[in-house]
């Protein structure tokens, strides 16, 4: 099948639910492609992930291309968006530089940024010069400074309203759909409402046009936390440590390598050598 477009997945509000996930590198890239993603996001969550920082503020672009290139390699059908780090979009002329790159290097498709209105000028430029973005608001990460920890967003009236006017203003900046994170299902029930271009939630409940999760969530390869919209749909932490522990024991014991992991060498050859 054709690879997917921006928008292709712009068209399928209404239609499908858009299935969305993280990966960060060639194999993780291929077994979310083969899965039947629409979508695969490089996301910055790999900062905490993959590299074991304490959130997502400390990855740079240089290590988001390094990712960004390796998964491109995998993924054949989805939608590969390489999200843009912290401080990466601060101006338009940053904001293009860095899709710029993502694109030019990274062989991503879109990028993703984190922000409403305040970012708008910079969904704007970035459309303009061809490059398709997925907007984020909610609990957006690189925020976790200001709101004083991973905590959901938009419970007031006030909060939604703002969420809504965010929503649809980079939905007029030219953003091809808008991750919603941790929010409440009402308000993503009102968001998706309000705009023409799909809604990912992720912690916002199952009214959104698609959902998105990270890959060492979803399939328990991350436990340093778990939050509440996580449902763990393997225990592939678990599963490996048994599989390398028993390797341990295999080796200890002097089991493995077995005979059929054992080059040998022909008897001619053998007898020459050993004489
Ligand atoms: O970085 C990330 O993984 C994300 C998704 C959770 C939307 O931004
Ligand atoms: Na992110």
């Amino acid at each position: 099948a054709a690879p997917i477009s921006a928008p292709v997945i712009q068209a399928m509000k209404g239609d499908s639910k858009i299935c969305c996930m993280t990966a960060y590198d060639y194999s993780s890239g291929i077994i979310a492609d083969a899965a039947g993603m629409d979508l695969v996001l490089v996301g910055d969550s790999l900062a905490m992930v993959v590299l074991g920082h304490e959130d997502t503020l400390s990855v740079t672009v240089d290590e988001m291309i390094h990712h960004i290139r390796a998964t491109s390699r995998g993924v054949k059908h989805a939608l590969v968006v390489g999200d843009m780090p912290f401080m990466s979009y601060c101006t338009v002329e940053r904001a293009l530089e860095t899709g710029g790159r993502f694109i030019g290097e990274g062989h991503a498709k879109a990028v993703k940024l984190e922000g409403g209105a305040s970012v708008c000028p910079q969904i704007k430029a970035l459309t303009e010069a061809g490059i398709p973005v997925m907007a984020h608001v909610g609990l957006t990460p690189q925020h976790v400074a200001k709101f004083g920890g991973f905590k959901a967003q938009g419970k007031s009236a006030e909060a939604t309203k703002t969420l809504i006017e965010d929503a649809q203003a980079v939905e007029a900046a030219g953003a091809f759909c808008v991750v919603l994170e941790a929010i409440p299902v009402e308000a993503a029930e009102l968001i998706t409402a309000a705009v023409d271009i799909p809604t990912i939630g992720i912690g916002a409940g199952n009214v959104t046009d698609g959902q998105i999760l990270v890959y060492h969530d979803t399939l328990g390869l991350f436990d340093r936390f778990t939050p509440k919209f996580v449902r763990r749909f393997a225990e592939l932490g678990e599963e490996s440590r048994t599989a390398l522990a028993r390797y341990c024991d295999d080796v200890r014991r002097g089991t493995f390598p077995g005979d059929k992991n054992t080059f040998y060498m022909p008897e001619d050859q053998l007898s020459q050598v050993r004489k």
